[in-house]
């Protein structure tokens, strides 16, 4: 037990580092709270700061999830055990302690903590995600489907984890609430580059 709150606190933590906002202004660029769709994730960095920028916090925010599950996983913790680390990261990264608790979605960083229960399943939820992206061209709907779909593979893949999986999805959906408001407007953002004052 009390490695489960050593990790769970440890993933909670970790999680609340916030890549997007720690890169973008390590690289000069716009705080992405500030700009586009204000989320702090490789998504809207995308639109601020480009790619090369966007791929490191998409890199550095799936290494939030996997690192302590995957841990967790090699020090023998529980199922359960692992479940609890899985959504302490998200919430980390949705509720970071060190950004007054407004983070981003944890779509990066869920991915990040599936990984280790199997990659079969990380890589049906990466296609899903990529597959959605190409058909939609938006990262929020790609996103949704995948949500969505996850804690069914997880189901038929690796049932035991159904139950964490599903919270996943629910918070993640949760936090694509201004996402959700902006498509029945019709006023979703795409993924262009937004105008840099100093480019
Ligand atoms: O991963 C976040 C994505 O689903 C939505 O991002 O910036 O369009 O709100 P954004």
């Amino acid at each position: 037990t009390t490695w489960i709150v050593f990790f769970v606190v440890g993933a909670y933590l970790g999680g609340s580092i916030s890549s997007a906002i720690l890169l973008c202004k390590a690289f000069g660029y716009p705080d992405p709270r500030t700009k586009g769709s204000e989320n702090p994730g490789a998504t809207n960095v995308l639109r601020v700061a480009g790619k090369p920028i966007a791929s490191l916090v998409l890199v550095f925010d799936v290494l939030k999830g996997a690192l302590p599950c995957y841990l967790a996983f090699i020090m023998g913790l529980s199922e359960f055990a692992i479940g609890l680390i899985a959504i302490a990261a998200c919430i980390g990264h949705m509720y970071p302690i060190f950004f007054a608790f407004k983070g981003g979605k944890a779509v990066a960083t869920a991915l990040g903590a599936m990984l280790p229960m199997g990659w079969p399943l990380a890589l049906a939820l990466v296609c899903t995600w990529l597959l959605s992206y190409r058909v939609t061209r938006y990262s929020s709907v790609a996103a949704l489907i995948t949500v969505g779909l996850a804690p069914i593979y997880t189901y038929i893949y690796k049932a035991q984890f159904t139950l964490a999986v599903s919270m996943l999805s629910l918070l993640i959906v949760v936090k694509h609430r201004s996402n959700l408001i902006r498509l029945i407007k019709g006023q979703e953002l795409k993924q262009t580059r937004l105008q840099q004052p100093h480019a």
